[in-house]
Order: structure tokens, then C-alpha cells, then sequence
């Protein structure tokens, strides 16, 4: 049978479907990815410094990720009896407490179909991955992170934003996109459109390069 240890999802791939506890219950991906934006992430470990300020940040963005429709989902390479501790103990330090879903993913399954196992960082525990799903079920964006250095949430939700906004309004986001900011308008695909465009009111370096405010 083929070597899944390095399955690597690609961006436009559908996300790989599986059964899986949680600490919210049993799921199973496809149903609990359906019709809403999910980002599924891994880290290496509960009980470790860097894992813990990581899922602290997504739980405190709980309320900006509901007003996105996004679902979260965590993961990590330990037992459900694990995770529980790790909840409690977060809880009873900090008071932050991890509603979310962490799958327990003891056989490492799950992190075998999403690439989240790379060997030559570690053989047991999950580098730090952002998969960003979309409504239909396909991956639009991959992070993958080392185990050493903690993820960025404020580029998280940049990132996300940059995605909705793109899809809503059929257009691209610049370097350093922020909401508010300029987008780029698709390029002409005739030369009527390139002679339309010198007519409109973008904000052009050439025709290939336009940008309009939303
Ligand atoms: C951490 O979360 O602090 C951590 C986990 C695994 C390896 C290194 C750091």
C-alpha cells in the first residue's frame, strides 16, 4: 500500500475527509467543515509553552472567527484524556477556556493526510499547520510552521479576511492587503476591456496594474 506519512494537500485540493474524537465528541470532517468556513490547525503538543499561547489566541478570537462564519478546529498528536487535562489546566490558569474541537489524533491519521507530520522536524508530533477550508470544502490556504516558532494570528485573520473579501468581490489582494485597503482588479482579457479601463476611474500604474477601493 502507498506511504502516507508525507501526504502533502496542495491549495485547490478538497480537504481530505475523516472520522476523528474530539474534545466536543466524535466528528466526522466533512459533515463538521459543511457549508461554513473552517481552519483546521495542529500543534505538537498539549502541555508545551508555545502550543498553549497559540491555542489561547485562537480561543480569544472566538467572537471574530463566529462573525466570519468560521469554524476552528484544533489537533494534536496526544489522547482525548490529554486534551481534557490541558483544557482544565489552561482554564484554571488563565481562564481561557478551548470550546473549539481538538482531535485526538493518537494513531497520527489525520496528520499523515494533511502533511502535518514532517519526519526531518519530528516522527511524533505535528509541526504547527493552517489549513483555511471554504464553504465547499476546498483548501484555499496552507501555513505549515516549525516546532520552535508560534504562528502569527493577527496574519491568521489577515489572511482569512484577504480570502472572503477576494471571493465576495472577485478580486485580488495586494502585498500587505489590510481590510479597508485597495484591492486589484482583475487584469483585461480584451482589448476592449483595456480601453474601458483607461476610461474608469481606478487607480492604474498600466492596465495591468489597477486597483479600486470596495
Ligand atoms: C511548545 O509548544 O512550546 C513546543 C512544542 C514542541 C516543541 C517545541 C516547543
Amino acid at each position: 500500500m502507498e506511504d502516507q506519512t508525507y501526504n502533502m494537500p496542495r491549495i485547490g485540493d478538497m480537504a481530505p475527509d475523516f472520522e476523528s474524537m474530539t474534545t466536543t465528541g466524535k466528528i466526522r470532517f466533512s459533515e463538521y467543515i459543511k457549508d461554513s468556513w473552517t481552519i483546521l490547525f495542529s500543534h505538537p503538543a498539549d502541555f508545551t509553552p508555545v502550543c498553549t499561547t497559540e491555542m489561547s489566541g485562537f480561543a480569544l478570537e472566538k467572537d471574530f472567527f463566529a462573525g466570519r462564519q468560521t469554524k476552528l478546529i484544533g489537533l494534536s498528536i496526544d489522547s482525548i484524556h490529554a486534551h481534557i487535562a490541558w483544557v482544565n489546566n489552561v482554564k484554571k490558569n488563565t481562564g481561557v477556556l478551548f470550546e473549539f474541537p481538538i482531535i485526538a489524533d493518537i494513531d497520527m491519521s489525520v496528520s499523515k493526510k494533511y502533511g502535518m507530520l514532517q519526519p526531518g522536524e519530528s516522527e511524533t508530533a505535528a509541526v504547527r499547520a493552517v489549513f483555511f477550508i471554504d464553504p465547499k470544502g476546498k483548501i484555499r490556504l496552507i501555513m505549515y510552521y516549525p516546532l520552535n516558532v508560534g504562528r502569527n494570528m493577527d496574519e491568521i485573520k489577515r489572511a482569512l479576511v484577504a480570502l472572503q473579501t477576494a471571493d465576495e468581490h472577485k478580486v485580488s489582494m495586494p502585498l500587505d492587503w489590510r481590510e479597508g485597503d485597495q484591492v486589484i482588479v482583475s487584469p483585461p482579457k480584451t482589448v476592449a476591456e483595456m480601453l474601458d479601463r483607461e476610461a474608469s476611474d481606478y487607480e492604474m500604474v498600466d492596465f495591468y496594474l489597477a486597483k479600486r477601493s470596495l
